[in-house]
């Protein structure tokens, strides 16, 4: 289990987190603004459309006057809005120390539609998989759910690189992935050993895997390569941590990237199934972002155990 160590961090620690209108974005924002933190927490929709848990964590700070927790709406899929919140951060703050990218669809496999004409439950679902009865993957919702997942989180990334605080405990990025994107569920054993070998690897290499994938849901051929369960949702995750090896290699030593899977949690992506609480996910999640200085960069951590990717 990765360990907790002395308090380097302090009010002057500045955090961006992603998604935080509801599940365990809003949590690791708790979490971190509990732990002396400012949080910068960020959501898609403007302040006065977030959902009731993040407007009352909002006004709970107001109300006692923390400082610590400041809102900015933020889409990782829209240039524009990255753009606009990194100037932003630029112009008030000035910096960011640690980036949680936690902000995530999972659209792409189940069929929704399916599931409310039939009224079946998430594990009802689960079940189907096996005969593809239910389960989607339809191009344009596994564009949305690559745009998202993978090209969103890298595009933010990229964009608040130059505002990472250089410090002896070294500014840290927690690309939030999941136990659907270990290697070993990518079929294809070449394609495997291609994203394995991070010396080699490029983002350009990446994206020619996802193009293959996409052109793959077109054509409803070839997905016999790509992971059984959720196979957009695990390769959109499966790319963001080759990104997470791939950046930590080209940052070296001066940031820590890291991939975290926070448990199985019970989110509304999960239609409230899990075993975790949210508030138990985040803090898997804030435990990486917390490790001592000298800890690792380019690991991929499951519920806080250091494994293979
Ligand atoms: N729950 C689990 O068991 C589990 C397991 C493994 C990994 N994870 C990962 O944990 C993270 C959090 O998931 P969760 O379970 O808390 O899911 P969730 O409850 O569905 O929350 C996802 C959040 O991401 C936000 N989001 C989606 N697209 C966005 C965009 N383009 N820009 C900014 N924010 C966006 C959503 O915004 P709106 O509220 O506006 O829709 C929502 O607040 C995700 O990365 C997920 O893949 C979850």
């Amino acid at each position: 289990m990765a360990g907790e160590g002395a308090e380097w961090w302090s009010e002057e620690t500045v955090a961006v987190v992603t998604g935080a209108n509801r599940g365990i974005g809003l949590e690791v924002c708790r979490q971190l603004a509990d732990k002396g933190l400012t949080v910068i927490m960020t959501a898609r929709k403007p302040q006065e459309q977030l959902s009731n848990a993040a407007q009352q964590f909002l006004q709970e700070a107001a109300e006692t006057g923390r400082k610590n927790v400041i809102f900015h709406t933020l889409d990782i899929t829209q240039q524009q809005s990255v753009l606009d919140f990194v100037d932003w951060l630029k112009l008030t703050v000035g910096f960011a120390d640690i980036l949680v990218n936690n902000a995530a669809i999972d659209n792409s496999v189940i069929d929704w539609d399916f599931k409310k004409r039939n009224n079946v439950d998430q594990s009802t679902i689960l079940a189907l998989l096996t005969s593809a009865n239910g389960v989607s993957n339809k191009y344009e919702l596994a564009r949305s759910c690559l745009e998202t997942n993978f090209h969103g989180t890298g595009r933010l990334t990229k964009a608040l690189l130059p505002l990472l605080r250089p410090s002896s405990h070294k500014p840290r990025i927690v690309n939030v992935s999941s136990r659907y994107g270990l290697l070993s569920l990518l079929r294809d054993e070449e394609l495997r050993k291609q994203l394995c070998d991070t010396a080699n690897l490029t983002e350009e290499k990446i994206d020619e895997v996802l193009d293959m994938f996409l052109e793959d849901v077109k054509s409803e051929k070839g997905m016999d390569r790509w992971p059984i369960e959720f196979p957009t949702y695990s390769i959109s995750k499966l790319s963001l941590n080759a990104y997470t090896r791939l950046l930590a290699l080209q940052l070296h030593d001066k940031a820590c990237v890291n991939s975290v899977h926070p448990g199985y949690v019970r989110t509304d992506m999960n239609l409230g199934n899990g075993d975790l609480s949210p508030a138990e996910g985040a803090a898997n999640l804030v435990r990486i972002a917390l490790l001592p200085p000298g800890g690792p960069s380019g690991h991929n951590f499951l519920e806080g155990e250091d494994v293979e990717f």
